[in-house]
């Protein structure tokens, strides 16, 4: 048998790591609460299982086209935003084409990019975990068929301000696709944020992302949109493998939604929990740069192995991103007091003068 050369050497999805006995599983950014009140029954509904879905999710699409004042055709549901981004990347790219976007960010890139057949231009994150927009946009050429921004960043939880994806577009040439990352929005309370609600609106390029995975806590059944120009999602509904969110997800979705008080409520004890944890870990003496997403960045580089292992002593599995850190969710509210004596522990590991170091109790 022979495999495409660059399929053959793909690594398979790395999933967050499950947690033993009574640890904590903070590696996957997942929500700690349950699905909102009604909506497991409404998901299962009439129980029509036998019936394939709606292929156009046509009643979830109408709800967020309203939610978002734009046209039905305007909005696209997949599988979970990974499977759109896949969806996208596959219309706009292929064998000799690049595609553009920040690392670190969301470990999914890099395979979706080559899946397409075309090839990954990684810009390094600032030395404060940021995009860094003016080298991205320089790293744009004849080739680049889409670039990628992720606000909130994941893992390392740093948002693009609105003045910033501005310019940013201004830079952008219109034939390039934009896709605006934004499974953690929900998360944010920075008002300097990019609304990409409403430069989705004037940038035709632009393709806004969001998912009910996170703030809604609907991981498991995986359900995501795209909103952009009609021409844009027909071309990556025509990607798309047919039927592929399911009747439950749909419901679901449509029933989250409808829920939305309850899940700011969700929210705002979450970001209370980020403070409270950042506060923790900054207090220790860890240097954290501010998190807008459900989940803290520990710069750790090459003691990423160490660090990870303190931390499962002390009964958090976070996620480790080998040589770079480590990723913890914000979870259950025990992980405060756990956090708080890995993060003594972890400062006393470090030699003086680690990236790590310098929270307001800094070593050495
Ligand atoms: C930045 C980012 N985008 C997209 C996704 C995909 O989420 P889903 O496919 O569950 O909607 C994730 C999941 O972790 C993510 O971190």
């Amino acid at each position: 048998m022979r495999l495409r050369p660059e399929i053959a050497g793909l690594p398979a999805y790395r999933q967050g790591r499950p947690a033993a006995s009574d640890a904590l599983k903070l590696s996957s950014n997942e929500n700690p609460f349950p699905p909102l009140p009604g909506v497991v029954e409404a998901a299962v509904g009439d129980g029509a299982i036998n019936r394939y879905p709606d292929a156009t999710a046509a009643r979830l699409r109408a709800a967020l086209a309203a939610r978002f004042d734009v046209d039905v055709d305007e909005v696209h549901v997949g599988a979970g935003s990974v499977s759109l981004i896949a969806q996208l990347l596959l219309a706009v790219a292929g064998a000799g084409d690049e595609v553009v976007y920040p690392w670190r960010s969301f470990e999914a890139y890099p395979s979706l990019v080559t899946v397409t057949g075309a090839t990954s231009v990684q810009v390094p994150l600032t030395a404060d975990h940021r995009h860094d927009l003016d080298a991205m946009a320089d790293a744009i050429g004849d080739r680049t068929r889409a670039v990628i921004v992720c606000s909130p960043n994941n893992p390392t939880g740093s948002i693009v301000t609105e003045t910033e994806l501005r310019s940013f577009l201004d830079r952008v040439p219109e034939s390039v696709l934009v896709i605006l990352d934004e499974a953690y929005r929900e998360f944010v309370v920075d008002p300097s944020i990019a609304d990409g609600a409403s430069i989705v609106r004037e940038h035709p390029n632009v393709v806004l992302l969001r998912t009910f995975s996170k703030a809604y806590g609907l991981a498991g059944l995986r359900v995501g949109y795209a909103i952009g120009d009609r021409a844009l999602l027909d071309a990556a509904r025509s990607t798309a493998i047919p039927l592929a969110v399911t009747g439950l997800a749909e419901n679901a979705a449509l029933e989250s939604l409808a829920r939305d008080d309850e899940m700011l409520e969700r929210v705002s004890v979450l970001v209370g929990r980020r403070s409270e944890q950042l506060d923790a870990v900054r207090a220790a003496g860890l240097r954290v740069p501010e998190p807008h997403g459900n989940f803290l960045w520990l710069d750790a580089g090459e003691q990423t192995g160490a660090v990870a292992g303190v931390l499962e002593r002390h009964g958090i599995i976070g996620r480790a991103f080998p040589g770079s850190g480590v990723r913890i969710s914000i979870g259950e509210q025990e992980a405060t007091a756990r956090l708080t004596a890995a993060a003594a522990e972890i400062v006393a590991l470090l030699e003086p003068g680690h990236p790590l170091l310098g929270g307001p109790s800094r070593k050495g």
